[in-house]
């Protein structure tokens, strides 16, 4: 308000006192003389300030405009004698200082009464100073300015701690949305580092472990014994240093291997983050491969498998043909009378050892998947119940067979009951041949959704229904060395009396013969489960076959 005089207000019912005080100040304040404070307190009233309970008296008068005339007609500093007829000063002052609007006002008192309890009461409800009549009017002069300039200094003050709260507030509203952003931000990152199907660790400097995903947590146990907040020594059986400072510039996979609590292949990467000096720690990233090389492990055996098939299967057709030749010959000449004793009896080892070859020259043929299967529509179930009472022909009687059945479910596929027989039988004898000091021989049927139910076991494999039969022992378990060669015909580890090394090799032909595959899990001293995959058969199919 510069150019503007400051509004002093003077209330004394002394008029001569009155008068003095208006000829003092009149020259640089605008003046509000009052002679009582009933009247000081009217002015209040009607230029809008409410002095009963801080209600205004007139309540219409608070719109804007009125606003700005009450401000403008408020006095700036109140000089206030003491002791009045009526109202007396320290009431006036308690009832302006009751009002929040009118509190700011300094107000100085102008007395005749100097009593040290009179001057610290007048502080007490709120006066700024205290002036003695007969006053100098030099002095009184340069306390009323003293007093406003102290008093525009408060509310300069008062105003930019406005300012600087209002500054507060939107730095407050704006890391408060900040925090929201990193907060969104850190949940999609942690969403898609959480959903990650590679194990994820971040390590620092220390090579301490300070973050992992789900995964890697799991992936640190397995392969490093150790948990979150731990240090990471080494992945597997290899020093940690080897994955974070592989000599190359690129991220380099390393492949290791576990044996607890079973056999599983992981890959693993590390990245610096940061160089030298400004190394911050590292990135692991761990990768469970032992699926993916099992799959790729079976897709080799099965090319391989068949090409042997191929080379197999012409001459063993040959051969069929030549062994037909021999016994029918041997049979011609078994009919001759004029034959020897001792030449009919060489005659019938010719034609029994035909036989044996002719059997052998069998499997040969169903491993190359040339031989002649005839398909029907059948349930496993039955059949298998069927093939069970002859299986037990062929074990001792320390080795206990079972079946586990499923009522009321069925098992249909298009198959030769024949050459199903013969997969049971060949793979139930070499349970036998694993077990000599007994054991427990499971046979088992169920149905199996690739896909719904895990990876497909074969990357060829189709999605849809499968039946699986499966034949577990508790014998001696397959070493890895033997592992990849026990479907090759011909390949054996038992004495050559014992075995021929055909049997899986036809099992494997005979499956692939119905659109199938065989699996094999097995653990060295705890046992063996073949699983043969055969296409299950829709409902409609399966009633078809139930007429043939
Ligand atoms: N259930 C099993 N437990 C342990 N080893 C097995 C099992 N089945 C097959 N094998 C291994 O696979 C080899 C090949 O089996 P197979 O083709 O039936 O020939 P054979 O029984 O005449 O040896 C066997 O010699 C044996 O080493
Ligand atoms: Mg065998």
């Amino acid at each position: 308000m510069e150019g503007v005089k400051p509004l002093l207000m003077i209330i004394d019912d002394d008029v001569n006192i009155l008068k003095a005080l208006e000829i003092i100040f009149k020259a640089d304040y605008r003046l509000v003389p009052r002679k009582s404070g009933a009247e000081a307190l009217k002015y209040f009233e009607n230029i809008g300030f409410g002095l009963d309970g801080g209600e205004p008296a007139f309540p219409a008068m608070q719109n804007e405009g009125s606003s700005k005339k009450r401000a403008a007609n408020t006095p700036d500093l109140i000089l206030l004698d003491i002791m009045m007829a009526g109202l007396g000063g320290f009431e006036v002052c308690t009832r302006l200082k009751a009002n929040p609007d009118l509190e700011k006002i300094p107000i100085i008192f102008i007395t005749g009464k100097s009593e040290p309890e009179d001057i610290t009461r007048g502080f007490e409800i709120g006066a700024v100073d205290y002036v003695t009549k007969p006053f100098n009017a030099a002095e009184l002069k340069a306390r009323v300015v003293t007093h406003l300039s102290l008093k525009n200094a408060r509310e300069a003050i008062a105003a930019k701690n406005i300012l600087l709260e209002q500054h507060q507030k939107e730095l407050e509203n704006r890391a408060e949305w900040l925090a929201g952003e990193v907060k969104k931000a850190t949940m999609t990152i942690n969403t898609l580092v959480e959903n990650l199907p590679e194990g994820v660790v971040l390590l620092d400097v220390l090579k301490r472990v300070v973050l992992a995903n789900p995964r890697g947590k799991d992936y640190l146990n397995l392969l490093c014994g150790i948990e979150n907040g731990n240090i990471v020594k080494r992945i597997a059986d290899r020093e940690i240093d080897s994955f974070l400072y592989a000599d190359s510039s690129r991220r380099q996979w390393q492949e290791v291997k576990i044996d607890k609590p079973a056999l599983r292949y992981f890959k693993v990467a590390a990245e610096l983050i940061g160089q030298g000096q400004d190394q911050k720690g590292a990135v692991l990233v761990m990768i469970d491969t032992t699926d993916e090389r099992e799959i790729l492990q079976r897709a080799q055996r099965q090319e391989r498998l068949a090409a042997v098939g191929q080379l197999t299967a012409g001459i063993s057709h040959d051969f069929s043909n030549i062994l037909t030749v021999i016994s029918g010959t041997a049979r011609v000449c078994m009919g001759d009378e004029s034959l020897s004793q001792e030449a009919h009896d060489k005659m019938v080892a010719i034609t029994n050892q035909v036989g044996r070859g002719s059997r052998l020259i069998r499997q040969v043929l169903d491993f190359s998947r040339s031989s002649v299967a005839e398909k029907i529509n059948l349930d496993l179930q039955p059949l298998l119940k069927e093939i069970l009472k002859m299986t037990k022909y062929m074990i001792t009687d320390k080795i206990k067979i079972s079946f586990d059945q499923h009522r009321g479910e069925e098992f249909y596929v298009h198959a030769d009951p024949n050459r199903f027989q013969q997969v049971v039988h060949n793979l139930v004898s070499n349970a036998r041949d694993a077990m000599p000091e007994g054991g427990e021989i499971t046979l088992k049927l169920s149905h199996f959704f690739p896909g719904k139910e895990g990876k497909a076991p074969f990357p060829d494999m189709r999605y849809g229904k499968w039946v699986t039969f499966s034949c577990s022992d508790t014998g001696a378990g397959i070493s890895d060395d033997v592992l990849p060669r026990i479907f090759d015909p011909f390949f054996t580890t038992k004495d050559p009396d014992k075995g021929t090394g055909l049997g899986l090799a036809q099992v494997y032909g005979l499956v692939g013969q119905h659109e199938g595959f065989i699996d094999v899990k097995t653990r060295v001293g705890k046992g063996t489960t073949f699983i043969v995959y055969l296409p299950a058969l829709d409902n409609d199919a399966a009633a078809g076959g139930r007429k043939i």
